[in-house]
């Protein structure tokens, strides 16, 4: 199924104190941003990318691209100040090049091309499908440090990118949370407000977003672990 994908890298990485966006940071001697936009690089199916970026990184961000070339991105619109409107900008500016679209965190540079696959089929049956893995721990909804009630954990999925739309719904949900001011943490929001089946496809738990200098560790061994598993 052919799709684009949109990369919000537009963020400054706050929690993962690098002084810097953390995009840039390296695992294995290769940045961030490049492991993330490799996997779709690769992928025949990934027919452009869009980078929302800060203006101020563009250069900086061409320059690598060349470098490890990189040669899917179509556009690099000025992300906004949350992640929302970065994707929204992107969005604008590709919608008319595919009829399924893709948003992912850059920041996400494990996801899985099997994955990816089963997004892409089951959102073009169905319109939106996002990944997700069962929740591990169990779960409590908690006021003031005190327990409310513990949570049926069957019922509990811990929702990460990619997120796969038919274009028009993204495109949809995006205006309407535009126009009334709505802010929400993922784009499945947005969509689920309109009252769209939004449907869950069971990803890795290798799929960690990079956040704060704990999952640098994490990422280091997941490619460890990968390296292996070709050797
Ligand atoms: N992002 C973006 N525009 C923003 C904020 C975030 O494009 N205004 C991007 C980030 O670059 C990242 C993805 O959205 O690839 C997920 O966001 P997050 O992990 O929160 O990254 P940051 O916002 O950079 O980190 P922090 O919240 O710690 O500052
Ligand atoms: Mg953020």
């Amino acid at each position: 199924m052919k799709y684009i994908v949109v990369l919000p890298a537009a963020g400054s990485g706050k929690r993962m104190k690098a002084g810097h966006n953390k995009l840039f940071l390296t695992l294995r001697g290769k940045p961030i941003l490049i492991h993330t936009l490799d996997v779709f690089e690769q992928d025949l199916d990934c027919i452009g990318i869009w980078l929302a970026v800060k203006p101020e990184e563009r250069v900086i961000i061409q320059e690598m691209l060349k470098q490890y070339n990189v040669t899917k991105v179509k556009g690099m619109p000025a992300g906004g100040a949350e992640r929302q409107h970065s994707v929204y900008a992107c969005v604008k500016e590709a919608s008319n090049e595919a009829e399924l679209i893709l948003v992912h965190d850059a920041a996400r540079p494990f996801i899985e091309p099997t994955v990816i696959k089963q997004l892409t089929q089951k959102a073009h049956e169905t319109g939106a499908a996002i990944a997700g893995v069962k929740a591990k721990d169990t779960m409590k909804r908690v006021h003031n440090h005190i327990i409310e009630e513990t949570v049926d954990r069957e019922q509990l999925w811990i929702i990460q990118t990619p997120q796969a739309f038919h274009t028009s719904i993204l495109t949809n949900a995006q205006h309407q949370a535009d126009q009334d001011g709505f802010l929400g943490t993922d784009e499945s929001m947005l969509v689920e407000r309109l009252n769209i089946d939004v449907h869950v496809v069971e990803s890795t738990y290798d799929n960690v977003k990079m956040t704060t200098q704990e999952d640098l560790l994490i990422g280091e061994a997941i490619l460890q672990k990968r390296q292996q598993e070709e050797n």
